[in-house]
């Protein structure tokens, strides 16, 4: 089993409903098309419509001056902590954070940022009390504290309005930079119940990926200040995410946005209902926001539940104690009642 929890030769079989990763999605038929047809150019020349496109409509949707296009979200968090900060400055971020926990330590080792771990609450959020314990007085032992990256949704969890504006305060007061990983933009502002505007405000810069529910291909748009997009460009070139005719990707991207982000919510309501039909089944405890949803069985059935669960056809994340299941537009309703039936027939023990 590897670290996904299925081997790559059996990852294309006998599979009915694939619940690990929201970024398993394939592109829609209607995506396919609008890739195809896609008027293209020279990104780097800066001739690609279909990417300058999206940047404007990206920047538009979230009140912001500009955007640049990556091909992936780890790459657009480590451009961001780079135009942010310099060699010998700190970013302080979550302890359960993607771009702590799950980039490779790619802001120390290329840019030679270090990361100040905060504690992460619950609720996926940092106490502001812990932002400002983590700030670095100005003296030549320390590096210097320059940029606090949240991110939002956490672990499918969304972090309020509230919480983010008091760890902003904090950070503003101390003159740090702020950033948002929200790779899961979207689904934060669906449970949040606000608009993008409200969710981008409080950051300078915010990456938002479109490669997770809304189902595209690849592809991660970095949202900030015009003033940011030289150095920005730069960062990405270093970084060797200069494309070339990558409007093809973009266009999956304004595909997703015009015609996957109406249907997002539909994830969250799938997710409520295995989370509830997981509660009946007495497996073990259940929690669940945004698509996700997780199920901590007993030690001892959490082998056998999933191998109980990959015969049935149905993939889940191979984590443990608690299994990672997240809903998303491959998954339809007669893939989760599969999965909902498989459930209920897991008879612990066997
Ligand atoms: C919260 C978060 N941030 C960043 C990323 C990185 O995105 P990518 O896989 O496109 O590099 C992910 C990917 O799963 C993520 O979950």
């Amino acid at each position: 089993m590897s670290l996904y929890g299925y081997d790559s030769a059996d990852a294309a079989t006998n599979c009915i409903c694939d619940l690990r990763s929201d970024t398993l999605t394939k592109p829609s038929v209607g995506m396919r098309q609008a890739m195809m047809s896609a008027p293209l150019g020279d990104d780097v020349y800066g001739e690609d419509p279909t990417v300058a496109r999206l940047e404007q409509e990206l920047a538009a949707r979230l009140g912001k001056e500009a955007a640049m296009f990556f091909p992936t979200g780890t790459q657009s968090n480590l451009a961001a902590v780079m135009a942010h900060c310099g060699r010998g400055d700190e970013v302080i971020v979550g302890d359960r954070y993607h771009l702590y926990c799950d980039e490779a330590a790619g802001v120390s080792v290329l840019a030679g940022v270090s990361m100040m771990p905060v504690n992460t609450a619950e609720d996926g959020g940092l106490d502001a009390d812990g932002i400002v314990a983590a700030l670095k007085v100005d003296d030549p032992h320390y590096p210097r504290s320059r940029l606090l990256s949240l991110e939002n949704s956490v672990g499918g969890r969304v972090v309020s309005s509230d919480r983010v504006k008091a760890g902003i305060d904090v950070a503003r007061k101390a003159d740090l930079a702020t950033h948002l990983d929200g790779a899961r933009f979207f689904n934060a502002i669906i449970e949040l119940g606000c608009d993008a505007p409200h969710l981008a405000a409080p950051f300078d810069t915010i990456s938002v990926c479109l490669s997770k529910g809304l189902g595209a291909p690849s592809g991660s748009v970095l949202v900030g200040p015009q003033a940011m997009m030289a150095q920005l460009k730069r960062n990405r070139k270093i970084l060797g995410g200069a494309m070339r005719q990558s409007g093809v990707l973009a266009a999956a991207g304004l595909f997703a946005l015009e015609h996957h982000l109406p249907q997002l919510a539909q994830d969250h309501v799938r997710a409520a209902s295995l989370a509830s039909a997981l509660r009946h089944t007495g497996l073990g405890d259940v929690s669940s926001q945004t698509n996700m949803v997780f199920l901590t069985p007993r030690a001892e059935d959490h082998p056998g539940l999933i191998r109980h669960m990959a015969e049935a056809g149905i993939k889940i994340g191979g984590q443990s104690p608690a299994i990672r299941m997240v809903l998303h537009r491959d998954v339809d309703d007669a893939a989760l009642d599969a999965a909902i039936t498989a459930f209920r027939a897991f008879e612990p023990g066997h």
